[in-house]
């Protein structure tokens, strides 16, 4: 099978999410990292060129750059990915698409509504791939849970409550010297969104993506804990699913303790689910008539979408970086279909613009409910 060449934006030393999906990427053995713009300091680009072992003529000194550069070569990138902060999504995406690049990106997919809805409506015109990495869809036992919903065995999805919480924003850390943070917290880097966009739309997607059902309308009430921050950094959210279930939605970068708890609890009428990313290898299932189980992940008991989502046999715990390889395998999937004549090559268990859209639109109506203390709809 002929192997994938990556390029990336971000991913500078001391980044965080660029090493991952580079790790990610080259899990498996089918993508190669061969280009790069990996920083907005070019110091900083050429010395992670070499940390990742790319040639030091594709450590381009800029985005523009790289696609120039890429776009001579015989053996350019097939694919962009960008790590990069939110407000250089949509450009980025935008230039990438334009020059006949593949985007892979990040979430938020943009910093604004309407730059998601310009997007899409590129990406369409371009007819290249889009997929927004929400890393958490590529958990086995997310995977487990979503068959679980979709095949009508938890019964009729009564009740959704999910949390997303960390507690490294409780102090102003942006003031010295956490670049993570700085970003976070400046609207013109983040968009509109602080937690609400960093991790509340994480929450959010999870929600649509186990349950199969729509978020229709919400009630928010969102905060600024400490003092003097500019964005959101707490988040209170009532929702109404499409079949008029009722869900809570709380996500905090202030909660102090708390390190990266996501969890999803799905309440059906004969069942119901308990996921959490800090003990991503077991899926809670409480019955009603029955005693609760423990399904762990690499059994062979699971169904086929989580036992696709699984490279090694039960008690081998697998994690973050091979649910965001789940994903890159899914992208090779479809770019061998697609180059294969195929002409849907499309997966399901990817996440797209659409789900890109739902998110910015889920930012933005929840700033406008807290603002407005009203529901407010999300179709
Ligand atoms: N999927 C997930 O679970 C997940 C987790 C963390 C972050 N993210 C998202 O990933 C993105 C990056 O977050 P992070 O925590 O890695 O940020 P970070 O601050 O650690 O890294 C950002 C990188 O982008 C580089 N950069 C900035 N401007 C650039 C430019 N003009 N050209 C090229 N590179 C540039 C910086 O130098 C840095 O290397 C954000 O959009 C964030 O929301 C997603």
């Amino acid at each position: 099978m002929r192997r994938f060449r990556m390029a990336l934006a971000g991913g500078g030393t001391g980044s965080f999410i660029g090493p991952v999906h580079v790790m990610a990427a080259r899990l498996d053995g089918a993508i190669d990292l061969v280009a790069g713009a990996f920083s907005s300091n070019p110091e900083r680009a050429a010395e992670a060129g070499r940390r990742f072992g790319v040639a030091p003529d594709r450590a381009y000194r800029n985005f523009r750059e790289m696609l120039e550069g890429e776009a001579l070569r015989s053996d350019r990138a097939d694919f962009v990915t960008i790590a990069t902060p939110n407000s250089l999504h949509f450009e980025m995406a935008r230039d990438a698409l334009r020059a006949g690049f593949d985007v892979i990106s990040d979430k938020p997919a943009t910093a604004t509504l309407e730059q998601v809805i310009d997007l899409q409506s590129e990406i369409e015109k371009s007819q290249r791939l889009y997929v927004l990495t929400h890393t958490y869809t590529g958990y086995p036992l997310v995977r487990e849970a979503r068959e679980l919903c979709r095949s009508g065995a938890i019964g009729v999805i009564r009740k959704v409550v999910v949390e997303y919480s960390q507690g490294w924003l409780s102090g102003p850390v942006e003031l010295s010297g956490n670049r993570q943070a700085a970003w976070r917290t400046d609207p013109s880097k983040a968009g509109a969104g602080g937690c609400v966009g960093d991790i509340g739309v994480h929450a959010f997607n999870l929600v649509e993506y186990v349950s199969g059902l729509k978020i229709s309308a919400l009630s928010a009430m969102v905060s600024k804990i400490v003092e003097r921050r500019e964005l959101d950094d707490d988040c209170n959210v009532l929702f109404r699913l499409s079949n008029d279930a009722p869900g809570v939605l709380h996500s905090s970068q202030v909660a102090i303790g708390e390190s990266n708890r996501l969890e999803l609890r799905i309440y059906g009428s004969k069942g119901s689910l308990i996921w959490n990313q800090e003990t991503p290898n077991s899926l809670i299932i409480h019955w009603s008539d029955k005693p609760t189980e423990v399904r762990y992940a690499g059994s062979g008991y699971l169904g086929e979408s989580a036992k696709r989502a699984t490279r090694l046999p039960s008690g081998h715990p697998e994690g973050y970086i091979e649910a965001f390889a789940n994903i890159y395998r899914e992208i090779v999937e479809v770019l061998v279909d697609r180059a294969g004549g195929v002409s849907n090559a499309w997966r399901d268990t990817l996440c797209g613009i659409d789900e890109g859209v739902r998110g910015m639109r889920f930012i933005a109506q929840v700033l406008e409910s807290s603002n407005r203390s009203a529901w407010v709809e999300l179709n």
